[in-house]
């Protein structure tokens, strides 16, 4: 198996899940950050180097005040409480997104966890909270305006974005049947291959993330080339 260096994951459905077990959305998202965890795990038993996942977009603001209050309850909590156990995995977190509405605590709890992990190398785990692809296209923008540059190149452009000198990612896997980008890296996905499957994230497994790999390793990546026969 050919596996990506950098997998990212639009980890869709937590909602319609819970609908369908009868339960409240939130048990769907709770359930979804034990999927996260464990797809984590299988990344580094498989080398995967990056791993991204988008847990709340600038957009999500727009959901009823009690799931997004939940959410945030849950990030917190989660991140608190694994927060051990994650340094033992040998997880490097990375945060990308806006930093100015998640609130103190969780801002707070970011920078401590980045800074205590920097020196973890068995993966780097990116969690995209309150980011949106046009947003980080824009603040980059405006801090290449703030430091007065008059041309960039592609290079440097990508440096000042969220991710700066994490490579693209080179497989985006989305679940729940959705097949939209829906404002998620629009700027690094450019030559991404993108995987969608119709399970829900909360029932997705290691299973899930082979296929999907398999799936990536027959691809023929071309990058706008022309390909020997
Ligand atoms: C989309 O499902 C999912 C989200 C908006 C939240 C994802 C967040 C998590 C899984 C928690 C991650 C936490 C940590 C600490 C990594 P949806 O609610 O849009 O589902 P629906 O389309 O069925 O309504």
């Amino acid at each position: 198996m050919n596996v990506p260096r950098h997998i990212a994951i639009i980890m869709d459905g937590n909602g319609r899940w819970a609908k369908n077990q009868g339960m409240p959305r939130i048990m769907g998202h709770y359930r979804g950050a034990e999927v996260a965890e464990e797809i984590t795990r299988t990344c580094i038993d498989l080398g995967v180097e990056y791993l991204t996942l988008f847990a709340f977009s600038t957009e999500n603001w727009n959901r009823p005040r009690e799931e997004v209050e939940l959410l945030f309850d849950l990030m917190r909590n989660y991140l608190k409480e694994k927060k051990e156990e994650l340094i033992r995995l040998g997880v490097r977190l990375k945060f990308i997104g806006r930093r100015d509405r998640v609130g103190k605590d969780l801002r707070r709890m970011m920078e401590e966890l980045e800074r205590e992990t920097a020196e973890n190398y068995r993966i780097t785990v990116v969690l995209a909270i309150d980011y949106g692809g046009r947003d980080d296209i824009l603040r980059a923008v405006n801090k290449l305006i703030r430091l007065e540059f008059d041309h960039v190149d592609e290079e440097t452009f990508s440096y000042f974005l969220d991710l700066g000198d994490i490579p693209d990612p080179d497989l985006l896997i989305r679940t729940a049947g959705e097949k939209r980008i829906s404002n998620f890296l629009l700027w690094n996905l450019a030559y991404t291959e993108l995987y969608f499957t119709d399970v829900c994230w909360p029932d997705f497994s290691s299973e899930e993330l082979y296929r999907a790999i398999e799936d990536y390793s027959g691809r023929k990546r071309k990058f706008g080339r022309v390909l020997d026969e």
